[in-house]
């Protein structure tokens, strides 16, 4: 049977074990980069990222490169086995190039350019750092993109932030001018009669700042997609000139998960190879791994349907990291357990800042797999061999499998954006990604696989789609929506959808289809917001539900109501909604709810779309199940991210994947362990 996905790295089709290296900060201690060798073999790492932050030892002197130390370093380490993710050098750029070309330099929303230090902070339209970093890109693509050590490009580093210097400012005018064509189509789009903030012409076009202009939502909206817009240009420049060279490595760029703010990473995705991204949570936090867990595992859920297959795991730290106010260890099993949750959810890598800890400077205290002791004997380095270890084991059975959903979850950023800026109904806080969180959850805990999409996705191959607040309603949604429930699909929508268009303004008229209410059979006419002392409530089968933060009253035409408001002025009306639309049904939940409501809410539809879960078994508190598929057969990953141990009754037997033990009646997960479990197909015989 042929795999779904081909291999993320033709060079090496293996699940990857490596991570940060940085040895240009050790050119000075051969000892030490010997060492390194001798123990990431010992640590079962097969590849390192290399050249993240080396430009200044490549490009000492503008036009004068120096390759030599790593050509050494690269053959050194294929030698013995270890293969090498290239980066390419423009998150951070040598004293020099800022020195000859200020104008790389990022300029602040108050007009503010700064001056040269830190990182991942230059001006993606400057022509000057546009034309330097083809050079130095080009260089390394001629030396090393034919050699068969070099597996991946690693394309920058962490993308993102903002520019708005001049030249910043007039890409964005031509940018708006392409788009909007007339500034009458422009002054429309933006509302900017509003306040009188008509514009008259083409250079008064501005990015919105704190001292200038922050009314306009529609600028605002526009400024955020130009961003992207530019970082990929600008990330597209460097991809060709690497493809130019050697069309057949692929590229990635190390994203950020579901909660970075800036950056549309739908459409970076787009644009690369593989999705790659950099997992840092806030593990041990009291009282929270569960939360932790599912948070970091709806970003790792985004990270895989970017690109709808599997992705790798670029960044994780093998114990703490050292730029939060408070720097916790990982305990004892938590890296493994948060290593197999990782390729739970479609990793084929598990990769770490940083492999050797920097001796000085700002991340000396970050933690490493090879610690100042620069020993094997620790504890951080025996979880990572261990680490090292199942990854060997598991890569033949894992590598390239798939994560199958049936369920999609809409998380549009561009929504977010909108709601960010939307003044009102509760400028304390929509808490969209509470709302998006407490719809991921039943689904994370009960192995169901879900996807989560953006709007520009079709949804045809899914059968229930959940829309939790999406504010706005850009392109095609709607369209896309009307149809998937039409052809049988189930819908969910949530308060606080389908207000307004893609430059935020808002959709006029009672029951539209640009709105969905022919979909849903009823329309809105009032949002209430709750002060958080209030709360309402609501009965759905029998059971009583809280209701908090948002309560719409609504005006049913066609839907069945399922539940209504208990208190307030509007006592009786619907709170919970259900219409049958052709084939399918659109269910609305009129109000903020808590994970209990959501729970029950989403154990029903799932049983109703009969969506497969990893395992018939009830999955104890702290406990989440997740599975991959390949050939046919399940992988299923038990985590338990509770400090105790935990026990689940087995629906079949079962074989562990890493020992071979045949498991039967009841399967036991120690505090912060995973098992990573298999059907046993002797029994099916
Ligand atoms: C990010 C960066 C790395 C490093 C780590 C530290 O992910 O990409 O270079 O700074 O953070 O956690
Ligand atoms: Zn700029």
């Amino acid at each position: 049977m042929e795999n779904k996905f081909s291999p993320a790295t033709p060079r090496f089709p293996h699940m990857l074990h490596g991570g940060d290296y940085n040895p240009e900060q050790w050119l000075k201690y051969p000892e030490v980069l010997k060492q390194d060798i001798e123990l990431f073999k010992k640590a079962g790492i097969n590849c390192v990222s290399l050249g993240i932050f080396s430009w200044a030892n490549l490009e000492p002197k503008k036009d004068k490169f120096t390759f030599e130390w790593l050509d050494e370093i690269i053959d050194n380490l294929y030698e013995n086995g270890i293969y090498t993710v290239l980066a390419t050098p423009s998150g951070s750029r040598p004293q020099w190039l800022a020195e000859e070309y200020p104008e790389v330099l990022r300029v602040g929303e108050t007009g503010q350019r700064n001056i040269y230090g830190h990182r991942h902070n230059h001006c993606y339209t400057s022509k000057a750092y546009r034309e330097r970093v083809k050079i130095i890109d080009t260089k390394l693509a001629e030396r090393y993109a034919n050699n068969p050590a070099v597996i991946l490009w690693h394309i920058s580093n962490e993308f993102g932030g903002e520019c708005h210097c001049e030249l910043c400012q007039k890409a964005f005018r031509e940018w708006v001018k392409e788009k909007y064509k007339t500034l009458d189509n422009l002054n429309h789009a933006w509302w900017a009669h509003f306040w009188s903030h008509t514009y008259t012409s083409w250079e008064q076009i501005h990015s919105p700042s704190w001292i200038g202009e922050t009314s306009v939502h529609g600028l605002d909206l526009d400024w955020k997609r130009f961003v992207t817009h530019q970082t990929i240009d600008f990330m597209k420049e460097e991809i060709s000139a690497v493809k130019a060279v050697n069309p057949d490595i692929p590229v990635t760029a190390n994203l950020m998960g579901i909660y970075v703010y800036g950056l549309d990473y739908y459409k970076i995705g787009r644009e690369i190879d593989i999705v790659s991204w950099d997992s840092y949570p806030e593990w041990h936090l009291p009282g929270a791994n569960e939360i932790m867990a599912r948070n970091e595992s709806l970003s790792h859920d985004m990270m895989r349907s970017v690109k709808q297959r599997p992705y790798l795991l670029m960044e994780c730290t093998p114990s703490t990291t050292n730029w939060r106010q408070i720097s916790k260890l990982k305990k004892p099993g938590m890296h493994m357990l948060s290593a197999v949750n990782a390729i739970a959810h479609g990793a084929d890598s598990v990769q770490y800042f940083q492999l050797r800890q920097s001796r000085g400077s700002a991340e000396k205290f970050h933690s490493a797999v090879i610690s100042h002791a620069s020993s094997e004997n620790t504890r951080v380095f025996k979880e990572v061999s261990k680490v090292g270890g199942m990854i060997k084991k598991l890569s033949d059975t894992v590598y390239s499998s798939d994560n199958p959903a049936k369920a999609a979850i809409i998380f549009d950023v561009e929504s977010k954006w909108a709601l960010d800026k939307c003044q009102g109904p509760r400028n304390a806080g929509l808490d969209y990604f509470g709302v998006l969180q407490k719809c991921y959850n039943y689904f994370w805990k009960n192995g169901i696989g879900v996807d989560i999409v953006d709007s520009e996705f079709d949804f045809d191959k899914y059968s229930l789609v959940i829309a939790p607040m999406l504010y706005m309603f850009r392109g095609n949604i709607a369209e896309k929506l009307r149809r998937f429930v039409k052809n049988g699909g189930t819908l969910v929508t949530t308060a606080f959808s389908g207000v307004a268009d893609e430059t935020d303004l808002c959709f006029m008229g009672e029951d539209t289809e640009e709105k969905l209410s022919d979909v849903l059979g009823m329309w809105v006419e009032e949002t209430d917001s709750l002060y958080d002392s209030e709360e309402n409530g609501m009965t759905w089968q029998e059971k009583e539900y809280k209701l908090y933060e948002l309560c719409e009253i609504l005006h049913p035409t066609t839907c069945e109501v399922l539940a209504v408001y208990q208190n307030d002025f509007y006592k009786g009306s619907p709170a919970l909604t259900k219409n049958k639309y052709f084939g399918g049904t659109a269910y609305h939940l009129a109000a903020t709810a808590h994970q209990d409501f959501y729970d029950d809410f989403f154990a029903y539809l799932a049983d109703e779309a009969e969506l497969e879960r990893a395992m018939n078994t009830e999955i104890p508190k702290g406990v989440s199940v997740t599975y991959r598929e390949k050939s046919g057969k399940k992988i299923i990953f038990v985590q338990n991210f509770d400090e105790h141990k935990k026990t689940l009754a087995l629906d079949k037997q079962y074989k562990d994947v890493l020992n071979g033990e045949i498991l039967n009646g009841t399967l036991e997960a120690g505090g912060f362990s995973a098992r990573i479990i298999t059907p046993d197909d002797e029994e099916q015989l």
